[in-house]
């Protein structure tokens, strides 16, 4: 299990890292960003959406009221926020049942709140606060048959 580590002082330098490791990411792929509030999830899918090109930075915003935001331009990417989700009827009654309909980039803040079935490539994405502005970011390549076993959503 290929693991990485990176230390960022800024949210511009995890906006970056994010567009370094959007260069590496292929769908259909689900991305676990998994840290506690104000980690710098959303920041690091602005990085990673953009780099993807599906959206400008600006454009890139939580999803914790609406839970999903879904981008296409060529690859189609979804960010979901699943911090407020109660239950499996709320994620059914936003149609994220069709989050795996195609193969796609899946974004997932608050992965822990909700178990989601894919037979998917994951990466693991683990944010941590440090000193002041400081953001240790793990990240974990999970192929697929090891993820289904490691991870759940
Ligand atoms: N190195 C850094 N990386 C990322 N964000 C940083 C960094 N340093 C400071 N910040 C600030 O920390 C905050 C991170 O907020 P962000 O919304 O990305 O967190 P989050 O993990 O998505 O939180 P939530 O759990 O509420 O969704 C932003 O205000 C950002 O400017
Ligand atoms: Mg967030």
């Amino acid at each position: 299990m290929p693991s990485r580590e990176f230390l960022t002082h800024s949210s511009e330098e995890t906006i970056r890292l994010g567009r370094e490791l959007a260069a590496q990411l292929h769908p259909p792929t689900l991305l676990y960003l998994d840290g506690e509030l104000g980690a710098g999830k959303t920041t690091l899918a602005k990085g990673i959406i953009s780099g993807l090109g599906v959206a400008r930075e600006e454009d890139v915003t939580s999803p914790t009221f609406t839970l999903v935001h879904v981008f296409r331009n060529g690859v189609k990417v979804f960010h979901v926020d699943l911090y407020r989700v109660a239950d499996r009827h709320d994620l059914e009654t936003l149609g994220l049942e069709d989050l795996f309909a195609e193969p796609a980039i899946v974004l997932v803040e608050w992965p822990d709140r909700m178990k989601l079935r894919t037979d998917w490539p994951v990466v693991q994405v683990h944010l941590e606060h440090g000193e002041e502005d400081t953001r240790r970011i793990r990240v974990c390549d999970l192929a697929g048959p090891e993820a289904s076993g490691l991870v759940s959503l």
